[in-house]
């Protein structure tokens, strides 16, 4: 029997995980779990990640974990364990499939417009690095990492995921008409994997264009990929499209390691009382199920929950509140009498199952994912970023006399607005200016001219960061300031 690790989770998540995993049982799931420690209670041990060592391993010895929500110990300086686990194992992509759920009343359902919205985000890139800095005591400052590897690894994910599920169209939220390095990347990513995918309608939308058509025309989406933080907004709208948190179910998908969990948190508010709503973490289970080839039990036990909600059953937070709501247990209990029958709308196909042992693995080494260098590569400038409180041309006079015969200074921007050579009296000022020197005659500069640089511009300004520009093929890898 395959083997899974589980974790039950805070808060709500041991109610909601004893319920599920009784349904699994009585639908003859064929599956062992191993319970591992990991939590808000693991971190309050002592363990700074949120899970013990032994849980580590066995998660990475199975490559399965079934997790309830946990929660991050507030203002002890320690990261979320459910963000540390997606990132340690490189569950590149998160998909959340947002489904029309009879009796499950919403606006579409009302109107008659069915909704069946695949979002794929990617899941360890973007601003989640959190790695952030105060540069001075005004500016905060986080670094936005896009990378050409991740975004490959997460659609190409979404395309070959959208051709297997028969999607008509994929297509790319963004906003690369404001961020156009590091969402262009993706964009350009999506559009050349795209071309191996002909059968696919590839198109892209930007992001806040992207958020008024799925609240207006939710039908037309089928398949939508997007960068993390875009992402992670675009798929609580659609969990608010299909009924709330309540119905989001979510699979983080890594190349060894995958995580099934609901979308929701630990619900403190609600946690001990037996009232939660399982049906999310039911769905990320049976998304699992499917994951793990064990197509009968995942379709029979969908189909029991489709006929239980359209029988008009509900937990508290969501349906009919002319019927009196049931706990968790009674919900359970009432998806396991309903086994085996069939929901009115939208019954799923009971097909053999085709069970996959999840690979046992180990690694010896971490994997290295880089793509082709492009060739020409050149420094032609750097950022430097310095704190002062002076007027930009007070600013401008001193860095001019740094400039030496490498460099010439080509602009000053002040939270990406250029204030000189040109700019305006009205724009704000911050203590904090990007000063921009590029080498004259565009000859090619080293890392040790730059420092030199560096060494005299400390003499009269704290330089809090910097950023090297540079040139692939004669292309520019970095963008413009505002009117420069
Ligand atoms: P939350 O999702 O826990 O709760 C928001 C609201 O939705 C609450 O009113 C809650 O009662 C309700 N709710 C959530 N799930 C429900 C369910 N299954 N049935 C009925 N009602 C439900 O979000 P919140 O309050 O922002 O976060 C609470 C904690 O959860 C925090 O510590 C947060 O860090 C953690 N969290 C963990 C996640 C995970 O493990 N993947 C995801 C999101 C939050």
């Amino acid at each position: 029997m395959t083997k899974i690790a589980v974790a039950k989770g805070d808060g709500i998540g041991p109610e909601i995980m004893d319920a599920v995993l009784g349904i699994f049982n009585a639908a003859g799931v064929p599956l062992e779990y191993e319970y591992v420690e990991m939590g808000k209670w693991v971190f309050d041990k002592g363990y700074s990640n949120g899970m013990t060592p032994e849980a580590q391993q066995t998660i990475e010895t199975l490559g399965i974990l079934y997790k309830g929500p946990m929660e991050t110990p507030k203002g002890k300086g320690v990261k979320s364990v459910n963000v540390t686990a997606r990132k340690t194992w490189n569950t590149y992509a998160n998909k959340r499939v947002f489904q029309t759920l009879h009796g499950v009343d919403t606006v579409f359902s009302k109107a008659g417009i069915p909704i069946d919205v695949t979002v794929v985000r990617e899941n360890i890139e973007d601003t989640y690095g959190g790695i952030e800095h105060m540069l001075t005591h005004d500016v905060a400052l986080t670094r936005r990492f896009i990378t050409r590897p991740g975004s490959e690894q997460v659609i190409r994910y979404a395309f070959e995921m959208a051709k297997k599920k028969g999607a008509r169209r994929i297509t790319c939220g963004h906003k690369a008409n404001i961020m156009k390095i590091t969402d262009g990347l993706f964009l350009e990513i999506f559009y050349s994997v795209a071309k191996e995918y002909p059968e696919l309608k590839a198109d892209d939308v930007i992001v806040d264009d992207l958020c008024m058509k799925l609240v207006t025309r939710p039908d037309l989406f089928d398949v939508v990929v997007l960068t993390n933080l875009q992402g992670d907004i675009v798929s609580d709208l659609c969990a608010g499209l299909v009924g709330g948190l309540g119905f989001a179910p979510s699979a983080n998908i890594g190349d060894h390691i995958c995580i099934f969990e609901a979308v929701h948190g630990t619900a403190p508010d609600i946690a001990g009382k037996n009232i939660a709503n399982p049906t999310a973490l039911l769905l990320s289970g049976i998304a699992m199920l499917r994951h793990l080839g064990l197509m009968e039990q995942a379709a029979i036990i969908e189909n029991s929950l489709l006929y239980t909600l359209e029988s008009g059953l509900h937990t508290g937070d969501f349906g009919d509140k002319s019927i009196p709501s049931a706990n968790t247990t009674e919900f359970a209990n009432a998806i396991v009498a309903n086994l085996g029958k069939t929901p009115a709308h939208g019954a799923k196909a009971v097909m053999p199952n085709m069970p996959m042992t999840p690979t046992h693995f180990k690694l010896e080494k971490n994997p290295m994912l880089v793509s082709e260098e492009m060739a020409g590569e050149q420094i032609v400038g750097v950022d430097l970023f310095i704190e002062s409180a002076e007027q930009p041309t007070e600013v401008a006079n001193k860095l001019l006399a740094h400039t030496g015969s490498l460099f010439k200074l080509v602009t000053i921007s002040n939270r990406g607005t250029q204030v000189w050579p040109k700019g305006s009296v009205f724009t704000n000022l911050i203590n904090q200016y990007r000063c921009r020197f590029e080498s004259l005659e565009e000859a090619p500069l080293t890392q040790v001219d730059i420092l030199e640089l560096y060494k005299k511009v400390m003499v009269d300004f704290k330089v809090c960061s910097l950023e090297l520009l540079n040139m692939w093929d004669g292309k520019k890898a970095y963008s413009l300031a505002q009117g420069q």
